[in-house]
């Protein structure tokens, strides 16, 4: 049994001051869940007041993106050692927002996976198709590309740390949430080139994750299928009773 994972991407909201007390606000109403594995992802300036917060508590801590080299003069970036020792357990990786507005290719995924890797950080790999790619029937080979681009040459002992997160472009902040039947079509597809590329074993623990405008009320028809590992929640993560409404699906 794959434990279920549900993260909250913050995107560019909250300073530290709210993310705290969102926080103080949503730890009590999450207190004796330990059913579902829950990771916060607040904006960089808010990680270590957020690590301050959650310290003590079952609820883990995750960055939205970082770079892969360990330091370097690359300004405006972060790196995975870093992102650990600011507390983060995870970390977000490829995010459709960082692959449209930010230049991210399959190619800097990879070098962002393996980075993650070697500093024991959870990766969540983010992938999934735009609109116009799955009406024109190509949301596999998409899948694929991304999938075979991000994976290749990592170690497969380290195979199972991976989760993976589907989220159809269409599908983000849109309210228009992939019903149950093309989020598992999609896991399953994805769940086959884990298994070519790190055996069946490996595919079988790996946690996918369905994100795009899950809500609390779409929570418990995407969650309650087998296929479905957890959620990765944008807008509606924003607010501790909804995110917690989710969480409790
Ligand atoms: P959404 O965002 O829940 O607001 O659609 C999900 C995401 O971008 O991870």
């Amino acid at each position: 049994m794959r434990k279920k994972l549900i993260a909250a991407n913050w995107k560019m909201y909250k300073t530290p001051s709210e993310a705290v007390s969102f926080a103080e606000s949503f730890l009590p109403l999450v207190k004796d869940h330990r059913r579902d594995e829950i990771v916060l992802c607040p904006p960089f300036p808010a990680l270590t007041a957020v690590a301050g917060a959650l310290r003590g508590s079952h609820v883990k801590l995750g960055a939205q993106d970082m770079h892969w080299e360990k330091e370097g003069a690359f300004t405006g970036e972060v790196s995975a050692h870093m992102l650990a020792a600011a507390g983060c357990t995870h970390v977000i990786i490829g995010h459709s927002e960082r692959r449209q507005f930010f230049g991210e290719t399959d190619e800097t995924v990879h070098l962002k996976l393996l980075a993650t890797l070697h500093a024991s950080l959870t990766p969540i790999v983010c992938v999934g198709e735009f609109l116009a790619q799955r009406q024109a029937g190509e949301t596999e080979a998409v899948l694929h590309q991304q999938i075979s681009g991000a994976f290749h040459g990592v170690p497969h002992d380290l195979a199972s740390h991976i989760t993976i997160a589907y989220e159809p472009v269409w599908a983000i902040g849109t309210g228009n949430t992939a019903t149950p039947e093309i989020a598992c079509a999609c896991h399953r597809c994805i769940r086959m080139d884990i298994a070519k590329i790190f055996g069946a074993s490996a595919a079988s623990r790996t946690r996918i994750l369905y994100g795009g405008s899950v809500k609390p009320e779409n929570a418990k028809a995407l969650l309650s299928q087998e296929e479905i590992d957890g959620a990765l929640v944008g807008g509606a993560s924003l607010d501790p009773k909804s995110f917690s409404a989710i969480v409790h699906y």
